[in-house]
C-alpha cells in the first residue's frame, strides 16, 4: 500500500471536526481515508490508490463502521479502473473486482448493498454505447452521490433521535456508531451530538470494545472532541453500573437488521441489551435504511464474521501462548426485535416492519 501520509484534505466530508474519507481529485483521482487503527495518537490519511489497498483498509479495520465501509467499497470499484480507458476490459475489471469487495467483510449489509447498486447500475447505463470514460464518469458520480446520502442520512438521524435523550441522564454506547463510523456525523453518536447541540446535558458511558477497542480508541475520542463528557469502563464493568442504577439509557449502530427488526452490531450489544431489559432500561438501535436487510427475515440468518484469534491472544504477548487452548473472536453479536425500544433513522424512530423504508 502507499503510504505516502499526505497532507489531510482542506475539509472533511462534513466540515465539522472529523474526517473519515473522502474522494480527491477527478476520475482518476483517489480515496483519502483515516486510518483508524492508529487513533487515538496518530491521525494518518492514507491515499489509496487500488481497489486491494481499500480492501486490506476494510479487512484490518483502517475503515470501519457498516455506513464508512459501504462508501469505501463503493470508491473501491471507482480506483479498480483508474487509468482505464478500454470499455471491455474496464467491465472485466469490475466483474473481477466487485466480489472481492463486496465479501472482505460479511456482516455489514452496507457494503454488499453499495456494491451491488454500483454493479447494478452499469445495467441502467446504455453500457453497448458508453465508451470506457463514461462508464467510469457514471461510477464516481455514483459512489459520490452514496457518500453524500450518508452524510444526509446521519443529520437525519441525529433530529430524529435527539428528543429521546435524557436531559441530565447517563447514557451507555458499545463500540463507535460515530462519525468514524460513517461518511458523515455518525448514527449512535449523531443522535447524542443533535442532542447536545439542541442544549441537553448528559454523560456517556462507552464500553471500550474488546478485542480492538473501538470504545476507548475512537468513541471516547470523538465525544471528547465535542465537549462531551464521557467514561470508558471495561465491556465487563457495565452490568455493575446497571445494577448501581446509574444507566438511564443504551443506544448503539447496527451492521444489519433483518426485517424481523433482529440486530446485528459489535460483538457485547446483546449482553447489553439483555442487561437494559432486567433493568428496564430503553435500548435503542440508530442505523441508517441502508442497514436494512428485508431480504433476511431474522438475525439467526445474518452472517457472523470471525476473525483472528491474534486479536484476543494478543495482549498477553506477541506470541500465541503454549499449549492446546483455543480463542474464539466471532466480531457481532444479534440483539433480538423484542429487547429493542426504537429503531432510530432517517425517517424518524420506527417499529417493524418498517413500512415507512421498504421499498
Ligand atoms: O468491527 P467494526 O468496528 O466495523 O464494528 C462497527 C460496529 O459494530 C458499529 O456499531 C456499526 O457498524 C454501526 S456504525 C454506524
Amino acid at each position: 500500500m502507499s503510504d505516502p501520509h499526505p497532507e489531510p484534505p482542506l475539509h472533511s466530508p462534513t466540515d465539522r471536526n472529523f474526517f473519515t474519507l473522502s474522494w480527491q481529485g477527478d476520475v482518476d483521482g483517489s480515496l483519502l481515508l483515516l486510518d483508524q487503527t492508529r487513533l487515538p495518537h496518530e491521525e494518518t490519511i492514507l491515499d489509496l490508490q487500488s481497489p486491494d489497498e481499500v480492501i486490506d483498509c476494510i479487512v484490518r479495520l483502517a475503515v470501519r463502521g457498516a455506513p464508512a465501509i459501504g462508501v469505501a467499497g463503493a470508491y473501491a470499484l471507482c480506483l479498480a479502473t483508474r487509468g482505464m480507458t478500454d470499455r471491455e476490459e474496464i467491465l472485466e475489471r469490475l466483474h473481477e473486482v466487485a466480489p472481492r469487495v463486496r465479501d472482505c467483510r460479511p456482516t455489514a449489509v452496507n457494503l454488499e448493498t453499495m456494491v451491488k447498486r454500483m454493479m447494478h447500475s452499469l445495467a441502467m447505463t446504455d453500457v453497448n454505447t458508453a465508451s470506457g470514460l463514461d462508464i467510469r464518469n457514471h461510477l464516481l458520480h455514483l459512489a459520490q452521490t452514496i457518500d453524500q446520502e450518508d452524510q444526509d442520512f446521519c443529520d437525519r438521524i441525529g433530529q430524529s433521535g435527539a428528543e429521546v435523550v435524557p436531559e441530565g441522564g447517563t447514557i451507555i454506547t458499545h463500540c463507535n456508531a460515530g462519525a468514524l463510523a460513517t461518511a458523515g456525523s455518525g448514527t449512535a453518536l449523531s443522535v447524542l451530538y443533535a442532542a447536545w447541540e439542541s442544549g441537553r446535558r448528559f454523560s456517556v458511558l462507552a464500553d471500550e470494545t474488546r478485542p480492538l477497542l473501538q470504545g476507548s480508541r475512537i468513541t471516547a475520542w470523538e465525544l471528547q472532541k465535542k465537549g462531551i463528557p464521557v467514561e470508558v469502563i471495561c465491556d465487563g464493568a457495565a452490568g455493575s453500573y446497571f445494577q448501581r442504577g446509574k444507566v438511564d439509557m443504551v443506544i448503539t449502530g447496527a451492521d444489519r437488521i433483518a426485517a424481523n427488526g433482529d440486530a446485528a452490531n459489535k460483538i457485547g450489544t446483546y449482553m447489553l441489551a439483555t442487561l437494559a431489559a432486567a433493568h428496564a432500561v430503553p435500548f435503542y438501535i440508530a442505523a441508517p435504511s441502508s442497514t436494512f436487510d428485508f431480504q433476511t427475515e431474522s438475525g439467526q440468518l445474518i452472517p457472523i464474521e470471525e476473525r483472528d484469534e491474534k486479536e484476543i491472544w494478543y495482549p498477553l504477548g506477541e506470541t500465541r501462548p503454549e499449549g492446546k487452548i483455543r480463542y474464539g473472536n466471532p466480531a457481532f453479536d444479534v440483539t433480538p426485535a423484542p429487547l429493542i425500544k426504537g429503531w432510530i433513522t432517517e425517517e424518524g424512530i420506527l417499529q417493524p416492519p418498517f413500512s415507512e423504508i421498504r421499498d
